[in-house]
């Protein structure tokens, strides 16, 4: 947990709060345990959900960085807290399905678990007050948030997170049904992975028994279940090197 005091609050959003960094153009980000479901109308605190998350998201987008994905991760300086680089971020959260499940069911008649194939990819304008409506290229523009090149990279770099983290989690047991992501611009105008990449914003199946390992968990009540999926994730993901690297007994 930051001292609040020291350090002046940039942005604060559900799950984490993001603080100026030491240079202009870096921010501190700190993991809490506040859990959110239905626009935020349903919060909790959810004990070492920080831990577990920003620790997950640091292997994560370290693992993206060795396969040529530029992510706004520099270090983790301790668990909870994420030193980063300063990004102007786009309002769109990029989701990326191979399994269709939540939400996509419930608005078209694809079939429960059917897989996609290519993976979906769908652009969502991140406004609380708008419910996160779909977008589409048109309607980004239109809107000012995206130019069509920003949306072609935005796509392109979504199926290459998509490709790494797949492998990634097939290596541990774990089936990467959706994601969604986050981008914004360095002040050179490159695009880079911003906010975090977690089981509060994944659904991860455990790939023998289809157990869910992540939020989906918390959205259907099952809050008491909810850390221990997390921290299996934990457990599966940070190799000895990984816990020594960061102090981890
Ligand atoms: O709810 P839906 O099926 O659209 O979610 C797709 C994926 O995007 C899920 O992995 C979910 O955790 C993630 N998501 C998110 N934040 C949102 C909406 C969806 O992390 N605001």
């Amino acid at each position: 947990m930051i001292e609040m005091d020291s350090k002046k609050l940039l942005y604060e959003g559900k799950a984490k709060s993001v603080f100026q960094g030491e240079n202009a153009d870096e921010v501190i980000i700190d993991f809490r345990d506040d859990m959110t479901a239905g626009d935020g109308a349903r919060k909790e605190s959810m004990g070492k959900k920080g831990y577990f998350n920003s620790i997950i998201c640091a292997k994560i987008f370290e693992t993206l960085e060795e396969a040529g994905v530029e992510t706004q991760l520099i270090e983790l300086t301790e668990p909870c807290v994420m030193k980063a680089r300063k990004l102007d971020m786009i309002p769109i959260e990029v989701i990326v399905r191979n399994i269709a499940t939540g939400s996509i069911i419930r608005k078209f008649p694809f079939e429960d678990k059917s897989p996609f194939n290519p993976p979906l990819i769908q652009m969502d304008f991140k406004a609380d007050e708008f419910h996160d409506p779909m977008l589409n290229d048109a309607i980004a523009i239109a809107l000012g948030i995206a130019s069509q090149e920003d949306l072609d990279k935005l796509r392109e770099l979504a199926l290459k997170v998509n490709e790494v983290m797949s492998k990634m989690f097939k290596e541990i047991g774990i089936i990467l049904v959706d994601f969604k992501i986050e981008f914004g611009k360095d002040s050179q105008g490159n695009i880079i992975l911003g906010d975090e990449i977690s089981p509060d914003s994944c659904r991860l199946w455990d790939a023998e028994t289809l157990d869910m390992l992540d939020k989906e968990l918390f959205r259907q009540g099952k809050d008491d279940e909810v850390i221990d999926a997390y921290e299996e994730v934990f457990n599966r993901l940070l190799t000895e090197e990984d816990k020594a690297k960061w102090n981890i007994k």
